[in-house]
């Protein structure tokens, strides 16, 4: 797997964002509860996160909680976040030693505070690290993001502190500010949707539909996508070369 990294040209995706979709089905399909797919796709997260050094990957963007998802069962919001919390009380150990910066993109208004206060500290804790920058996406929604961009952005109009509206001031209000856009989108489970992820900073990526659910998704499987993105070409708007 490093080796055919290796020979990756300049067209090698270094920010792929990722839609874990499917764990509920992959549950369903064996007779279990829908949490026991989350608590797998968990081990999947770590797989993935693992193989990113050796693919070459720098920046890794993973969908885990979105805007919408609050209105799953209370049960599952709740084990969902159980999981979460689980994930970063267990791994930030991990993440330090092998130089991960973690991130997180969302709303934390209406996050438990003492999940968001964890958070917090993980990435103060990680934030001098610079070999895998892993953002992940908790009550996050594009058109959420860009409503508290664009809020924002209007503020600084009326105080003075702009002239005009621009892109790079509303991307300066991001919550992914200072992070390169996805070179590659991938989404599990064989639904072609984007589901409000990533919607500003997705306009020129590419998109990589994988016929698996997200537990059954593998470092190999993210290789072999890796491999179908070096045969695209990207122009960006412009015309073909
Ligand atoms: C979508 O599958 C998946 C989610 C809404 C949650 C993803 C969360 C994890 C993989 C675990 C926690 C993440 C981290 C980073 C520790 P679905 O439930 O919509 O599946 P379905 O479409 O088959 O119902």
């Amino acid at each position: 797997m490093a080796n055919s990294r290796a020979k990756r040209n300049v067209a090698t995706a270094t920010h792929v964002a990722m839609i874990m979709d499917g764990n509920g089905r992959w549950a369903v399909a064996r007779g279990r509860p829908r949490l026991f797919g989350h608590k797998r796709g968990v081990e999947t997260v770590r797989e993935i996160v693992k193989s990113c050094p050796d693919l070459g990957i720098s920046h890794l963007t993973l969908y885990a909680f979105s805007t919408e998802n609050w209105k799953r069962s209370k049960s599952e919001v709740a084990g969902l976040m159980l999981l979460l919390r689980r994930y970063i009380l267990k791994e930030i150990a991990a993440l330090v030693e092998r130089g991960v910066r973690l991130r997180f993109i969302g709303r934390r208004d209406r996050l438990d505070a003492s999940l968001a206060r964890l958070m917090s500290s993980a990435e103060q804790q990680t934030a001098g690290n610079d070999k895998l920058n892993l953002t992940i996406a908790i009550d996050y929604g594009g058109r959420d993001e860009l409503r508290r961009a664009a809020a924002a952005a209007a503020a600084d109009l009326a105080a003075g502190r702009v002239d005009e509206i621009t892109e790079s001031l509303i991307e300066s209000h991001l919550d992914t500010a200072g992070l390169p856009d996805p070179d590659l989108v991938i989404r599990t489970s064989g639904e072609c949707r984007t589901s409000n992820f990533l919607l500003w900073q997705a306009a020129y990526s590419e998109y990589d539909f994988v016929d698996v659910n997200w537990p059954d998704f593998s470092p190999e499987l993210f290789a072999q996508a890796l491999d179908g993105f070096m045969t695209r070409e990207r122009r960006f708007g412009a015309v073909a070369k």
